[in-house]
Parts: C-alpha cells; structure tokens; sequence
C-alpha cells in the first residue's frame, strides 16, 4: 500500500482520537453500518481531498466499510494532524498522502498521488482536486463518475466552472445542504475559530475589540461566540443585506479602515482576497492579533504586510509577530491559514456528523444516479437534507411534534381565510 504521512509511531494516539470523535458522530456511523451491510461502493475508487482531522478518518472508514477504495491527500498544507494520518494507514489500511507543514510543491505532489489510482469520485474541500483533474490531468475525466465539494470556497469555484461551460462531471454541493452550513459553517467554526486564537494566543477574550470581516455563515458564528466569551464585537461586510443583519442582530458595524484603528482581533471569515490590507495595518494599534478562518491564505495580504515590516520573529506556535517601520507590533496567527484547523483541531465531531453524513450520502447518490446527472452543480436533494436533520435529533433524543392531518390540510389550502 503507497502512503506518505510524517511517522507512522503516531498511531496508537491518533486512533484513540478517531474512536473518541467517533463517539459523536452517530448519524454517520448508522450510515457507515448501513455500508457495511450493503457494500454500495464495491469497486469504486474515492480520492478526497479533505483536512486530514479525527472525523475525516470516520468518513473514509464509512466508505471503505461500503466497498470503496479510498485513497486521501490534505486539504490545506497545515491542517494535517499527524497521528491521524499515522492511524488511517497503519490499523485502517487507508492510504494517506499528508504531512501537517508539507510545502506547496509536496501539496500537490501528494494530490496526484492521491490521484493516481484513476478516482471514480473525488471528495473535495475547496476544489483544489477538481481543479487540479480540469487542468492538469484531464485523462483522469474519463473515469470520474462525479464528485463532491465541501466548502463555500469551493462551491464558488465549481460554479464558476460550471458557468463557464468547462464543468466535465456531476458535483453535489454538500456545502449548500442546510444541515452542513447552517451547523459546520455556523457552530462549527464558530466555535473553533475561538478555540484555535485562544490556543494559539492564550489571550483574554473579554473585553477585546474583536473585528469579524464578512457575516456570513462561519463570520456569524465567530461573532456570536466572541460575544458570548465577553468581547466588544465590530462586523465589517461589503454585503447590505448581511450588514442590515449584523446591525439587527446587535453588533457595531462600520468601514474595516474605521475599524483597523481600535481592534485587538481581526478574523478574516469572507472567502474573499485582500481584505485585511496595508492600509489597514498601518492603522491598526500596537498587539494587534490577525487570523483568518476562510478557505484559503489570501484574505490577509501578508506580502504586504512583510513588506511594511522592519523585522519579524515567531513568538509562539502559529504566531508571527511583524514589526512595522512605525514601530509598531502586528501578531499574524496559523501563517494567515485557517486558525481553526492549524492552531485547534477544526470543528467537532458532533457538528462534523451530519457534514460528513452528507459527504457519505451524496457519493452513494452519485453512484445511484450515475446515468441521470449532468455536468452541473446539483444542491442535496431535500429528502436526504431532512432525513440527516431527523437522524441528528434522534440520536440527541429531541422529540419534535408532527403535523395533523387537519393542519395539513389547511396548510396546503388556500381558501380559508378571516
Ligand atoms: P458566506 O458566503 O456565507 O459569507 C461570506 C461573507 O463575506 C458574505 O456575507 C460576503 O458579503 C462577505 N464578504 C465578501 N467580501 C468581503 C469584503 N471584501 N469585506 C467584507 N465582507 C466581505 O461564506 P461562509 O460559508 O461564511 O464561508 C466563508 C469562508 O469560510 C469561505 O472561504 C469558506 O470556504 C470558509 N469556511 C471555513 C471553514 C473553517 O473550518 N474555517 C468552515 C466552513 C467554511
């Protein structure tokens, strides 16, 4: 079996924490026993790209138990967690192409690696392995039953393909199901972005100017958390709507130039280029904390940042303190990377459950609907969307009510009125 993870002794601890994020993830271990029984995938090849974290291993053993060969590679150079590629390999027999730190050059080494086998569906997180297969390696097209993407990021990216006219498979758009963004990209990152500065930081959340730019799903979720800790939170959109959002929803909302002069924490959490700047940190006050938790490293423009700065030192893991020519001090966390899959764990595996039970399902779909599907970017089907939801509740033992017939009927009437 090929593999290229950092030290296979790491096992022994990584498999310990893929049976602990296990424990919550019961959705996806009913379909993993379901797969079990039936064994959909028996011949079918599974390359994914995803962060290589304790619940990524939870999915690809779900697939492998369904029959499928599944072969993985990382989804960002420094989200890696070593003692879980380590286990994957070693007690699960799944072949790992990652290494948490590995350059760019080896990234997408380590792609085609994962590549190699000649995938009948990929699993993505950002797109970086559907790009790679319409650029670089188009005589794998032939093969590819279809594939799915996990990330906002990503679905932008397919669409984008899509639209123009260059898609060559089926996509399912896990990232639009209701239950992934609304609970991964909300809660999930919430949560874990927090606990990424925190662990890179260990600064007081209380009372901090913390300034979150976009308010979307994951900008929401940090806001919301940050508040509850005690932070005095600002957001900074470009979006009407969602600022109208923010403001209704209680927080301050102005200009990022307004807010680079007063903030202690700036998270970058909008899928969008260059949104913290120069002009910005030339703003900002002496300690400023930076991170981001969008997909990819471009929304905090380090170049740039390098560029103002007279010197600079690593303070503490994931943290990188740049002098400016002012004298002042700029603390840029994870290299501008996802903070909460570089300095924490990423999301927990209790919201990971019904990501990933739609990552398992939308590949059994694909496989079901091989001959239907056309070259476009098809949302989750609502049955399957609402069928994780009721599982979820079901194994958190929440009871929720049915509608009667009566209230059926006068739902699906337009008659009655005052
Ligand atoms: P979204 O589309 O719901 O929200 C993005 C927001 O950013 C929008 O409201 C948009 O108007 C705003 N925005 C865009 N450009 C801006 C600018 N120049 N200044 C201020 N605001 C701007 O997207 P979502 O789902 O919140 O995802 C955001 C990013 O996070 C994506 O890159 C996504 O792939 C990534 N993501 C990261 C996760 C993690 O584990 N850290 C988990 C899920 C998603």
């Amino acid at each position: 079996m090929k593999y290229d993870v950092k030290d296979v002794r790491l096992a022994k601890k990584g498999s310990l924490r893929i049976e602990w994020a296990r424990e919550y993830m019961p959705v996806l271990s009913l379909i993993e026993d379901r797969f079990k029984k039936e064994k959909p995938f028996k011949g079918i090849r599974i390359s994914a790209c995803l962060h290589i974290t304790t619940e990524t291993a939870c999915l690809a053993v779900a697939l492998k138990q369904g029959g499928a060969n599944v072969l993985l590679c990382a989804s960002n150079p420094l989200s890696t967690q070593d003692d879980v590629a380590a286990s994957l390999v070693s007690h699960f027999k799944i072949g790992v192409f990652a290494k948490k730190g590995e350059g760019r050059a080896t990234y997408y080494k380590h792609m085609n690696m994962a590549l190699d086998q000649r995938p009948n569906i990929t699993l993505d997180d950002g797109a970086d392995l559907v790009s790679t297969v319409h650029s670089k390696r188009r005589d794998l097209l032939k093969d590819i039953i279809g594939g799915t993407e996990e990330t906002t990021t990503g679905i932008i990216r397919l669409r984008n393909l899509e639209k123009a006219g260059k898609l060559m498979h089926p996509i399912i758009a896990v990232n639009d199901a209701d239950t992934k963004h609304l609970f991964d990209n909300r809660y999930g990152t919430g949560q874990s972005t927090i606990d990424g500065i925190i662990r890179a930081t260990n600064r007081l959340i209380a009372g901090s100017q913390f300034i979150v730019c976009g308010y979307g799903w994951c900008g929401r979720g940090v806001a919301m958390r940050a508040r509850g800790m005690g932070a005095i939170v600002t957001v900074c959109e470009v979006d009407s709507l969602r600022a109208l959002e923010a403001v209704m929803d209680g927080y301050e909302v102005t200009s990022l130039k307004e807010a680079a002069r007063y903030g202690d924490i700036f998270v970058t959490a909008t899928g969008d280029t260059s949104i913290l700047d120069k002009e910005h940190f030339k703003l900002m006050k002496d300690g400023a904390i930076l991170a981001n938790t969008g997909h990819f490293n471009v929304e905090i423009n380090i170049a740039a940042l390098k560029k103002l700065s007279k010197k600079t030192r690593k303070m503490r893991d994931f943290v990188q303190e740049y002098t400016l020519g002012n004298g002042k001090k700029i603390n840029l966390l994870a290299d501008g990377r996802l903070v909460n899959l570089v300095a924490a764990e990423g999301h927990p595996a209790h919201v990971m459950d019904m990501s990933f039970a739609n990552q398992a399902l939308a590949s059994l779909f694909l496989i079901k609907n091989r001959k239907k599907l056309d070259k476009k970017v098809y949302r989750v089907p609502e049955a399957m969307d609402k069928e994780i939801a009721r599982l979820k509740l079901k194994s958190m033992g929440v009871t929720i009510d049915k509608l009667t017939s009566e209230q059926e009927k006068y739902l699906s009437s337009w008659e009655a009125g005052t």
